[in-house]
């Protein structure tokens, strides 16, 4: 239980970290660096280049003190934060580093506002924060590592099949190098991967969403190779491994995940974000409910088309899914041109009814949920899932 002062104080001092600049956040990161170096094994350091996990880190802490008298309304975050830090196996021994620098840093830079009492405050409310992120994420840790085919840590794991999608997307089909059963994901949850590339100089770990239905023996992901603006290093890296190829997995991990699978479903997608929306698309059909389903997907051209006769074979045998797609570059009768408009095809949407799930470039998932509030759909039933740290649309 923090004090009445507490509160005040932190909640006053919320804006110090609300509109901490790059110059507060580099502080952070760097010294944390180079007094612990051993986290760059953890840490996606293309992420701090670019800066949007610094900034992530610092607008949640920001968010934590202005509800700190109102937990509840950051459930959902929260919950995304522990999901994530699981796929990463982010462990408690963990949080007093990342405090210890969060106040170190304040202290230096801001050492004006950032006084003995607020010091104390600040210290007293970053451990609740952390007690709550880890006892949430023990229970992760345990429903992985207690269910059948669960486990904890890192699994080696062999490139069963690699499979060309698109020029840009391939497929591996992952087994355990145990042969053991793998625990079941929920349709759109990810899992971290952690490689280490002979050129990188520590271990690299990323997310890549499970693109196919629960089957208990293997999982599958579908990757895009990253060549702009510049070489990704660990999509360039699955891509050269061949068949035989071996990787490490933590267990299945998210909170963006089919909520219903009988309830009318609009699937929503572009580029590679098709990956969590065919996990999704397999178990409603497999359900075989009858319920409606609509795919909606966009993409560049016909080169960049993942999945396409994937669909339309689905398509052919359920009469329940209808699919439309959008090449933005190119001309193709059956394929709307240009960018997606959902007015187009509102009237195939049981637009008053379902669930909306949606993946892709934020730009892309903004545009789609103006339409469909235009719609007059409610924002509730628009999930989205962010192929990097999580941005409000
Ligand atoms: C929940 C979740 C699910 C995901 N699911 C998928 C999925 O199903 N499929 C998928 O393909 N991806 C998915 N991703 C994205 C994936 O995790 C990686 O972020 C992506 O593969 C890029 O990683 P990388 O190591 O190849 O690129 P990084 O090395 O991490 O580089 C990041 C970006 O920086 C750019 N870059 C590299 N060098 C430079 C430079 N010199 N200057 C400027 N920019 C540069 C790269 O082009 C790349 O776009 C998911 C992410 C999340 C969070
Ligand atoms: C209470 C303290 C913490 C808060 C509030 C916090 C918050 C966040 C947030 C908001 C994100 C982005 C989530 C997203 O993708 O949407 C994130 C990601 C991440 N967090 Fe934490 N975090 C905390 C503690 C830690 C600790 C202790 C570690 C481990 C040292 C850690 C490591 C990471 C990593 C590695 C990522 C992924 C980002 C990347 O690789 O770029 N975090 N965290």
């Amino acid at each position: 239980m923090l004090s009445e002062k507490t509160i005040s104080i932190v909640k006053s001092t919320a804006p110090l970290l609300a509109q901490a600049g790059t110059v507060v956040t580099e502080h952070f990161y760097n010294r944390m660096f180079s007094h612990n170096p051993e986290l760059q094994d953890i840490f996606n350091m293309a992420n701090q280049r670019s800066g949007r996990q610094q900034f992530a880190l610092f607008n949640a802490l920001a968010a934590y003190a202005q509800h700190i008298d109102n937990l509840g309304v950051l459930k959902e975050a929260l919950a995304r934060i522990n999901h994530k830090h699981t796929s990463m196996h982010i462990l408690p021994e963990h949080y007093p580093i990342v405090g210890g620098h969060l106040i170190g840093t304040l202290k230096e830079l801001l050492p004006e506002q950032f006084t003995a009492e607020v010091e104390y405050a600040w210290r007293e409310a970053y451990a609740l924060l952390a007690d709550i992120c880890i006892t949430e994420e023990a229970a992760l840790y345990e429903h992985s590592k207690t269910k059948h085919g669960g486990w904890t840590g890192t699994r080696k794991f062999v490139i069963a099949n690699k499979c060309i999608e698109s020029e840009l997307v391939t497929s591996f089909t992952l087994e355990p190098v145990d042969a053991k059963a793998v625990i079941t994901h929920k349709p759109g949850q990810y899992l971290g991967i952690k490689v280490k590339p002979d050129d990188t100089q520590y271990n690299e770990i990323r997310q890549y969403s499970i693109s196919q239905q629960s089957n208990g023996e293997n999982y599958r992901i579908s990757v895009k190779k990253e060549l702009v603006p510049g070489p990704g290093i660990v999509s360039n890296y699955l891509h050269s491994l061949d068949e035989g190829g071996v990787v490490q997995l933590y267990p299945p991990a998210g909170d963006f995940f089919l909520r219903d699978s009988k309830k009318p479903t609009v699937l929503i997608s572009a580029g590679v974000g098709q990956t969590p929306m065919l996990a999704m698309l397999q178990t409603i059909l497999q359900n075989e409910s009858n319920s409606e389903i609509v795919y909606l997907h966009a993409c560049e051209n016909e080169q960049q088309h993942a999945f396409a006769s994937y669909l339309n074979d689905l398509a052919a045998v359920h009469t329940s899914l209808k699919h439309y797609t959008w090449y933005n570059q190119e001309s193709k009768s059956g394929v709307f041109s240009g960018l997606m408009d959902i007015s187009t095809v509102a009237n195939q949407l049981p637009l008053a009814k379902c669930d909306f799930y949606l993946c892709g470039p934020t730009s892309f998932m903004a545009a789609i949920k103006q339409q469909l509030l235009a719609l007059n759909v409610d924002a509730e039933r628009i999930h989205y899932e962010v192929f990097g740290p999580h941005q409000a649309l």
